[in-house]
């Protein structure tokens, strides 16, 4: 059986797109938990924080991350807050390596400037500045990761092909 590839880090740093491409190369399930939330919720991630608020949104993800950690063999990508919290961190680790991936603040604020208004942690006028602080706060977070890997103005393809790169660097054994 395989181990999933679990991506986490920030807000724009690229986690679903990769994820994608991560499950189409290795021919695996992609699952992002937003999306399944949305799915199972039947409302945005914009709307369960307008209506019900974050700690909400957050009890969906822990939900989530528990159900998602179970499975094997899947790529899966998360929301940038999922490892704010241990237990998912345990949740997603128990059959999974975990993949962060980074990317400047210049990155981060151009990317999700081009989605504005599905993320409400960020408000309209967020600035580089702002972002900045809040991947400095979340840092200590982000460092549970087994690999990490800058996203920053790549291309799709390098990206993939440095995961690659780092679980054969290392010794990670992906199936089993
Ligand atoms: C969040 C990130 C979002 C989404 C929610 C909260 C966060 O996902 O889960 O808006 O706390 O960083 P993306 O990282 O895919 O934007």
């Amino acid at each position: 059986m395989g181990k999933n590839l679990v991506l986490i880090g920030f807000m724009g740093t690229g986690k679903s797109s990769v994820g994608l491409r991560l499950a189409q190369k290795l021919k695996r399930e992609f699952i992002d938990m937003d999306r399944e939330i949305e799915l199972i919720s039947g409302m945005s991630i914009a709307d369960i924080f307008k209506r019900y608020g974050e700690v909400r949104f957050r009890s969906e993800e822990s939900l989530m991350a528990r159900k998602v950690g179970k499975r094997q063999d899947i790529v899966i990508a998360t929301g940038g807050g999922a490892v704010l919290v241990n237990e998912n961190i345990a949740a997603l680790r128990e059959n999974g390596i975990l993949i962060c991936l980074d990317a400047s603040p210049a990155d981060i604020y151009a990317r999700v400037n081009r989605k504005k208004g599905t993320r409400p942690l960020l408000k309209k006028n967020v600035t580089i500045k702002d972002i900045e602080r809040l991947v400095q706060e979340r840092e200590p977070f982000y460092a549970c990761a087994d690999i990490r890997v800058d996203t920053s103005s790549k291309e799709l393809e390098t990206i993939i092909n440095e995961i690659f790169q780092e679980i054969k660097d290392k010794q990670i054994i992906l199936n089993s």
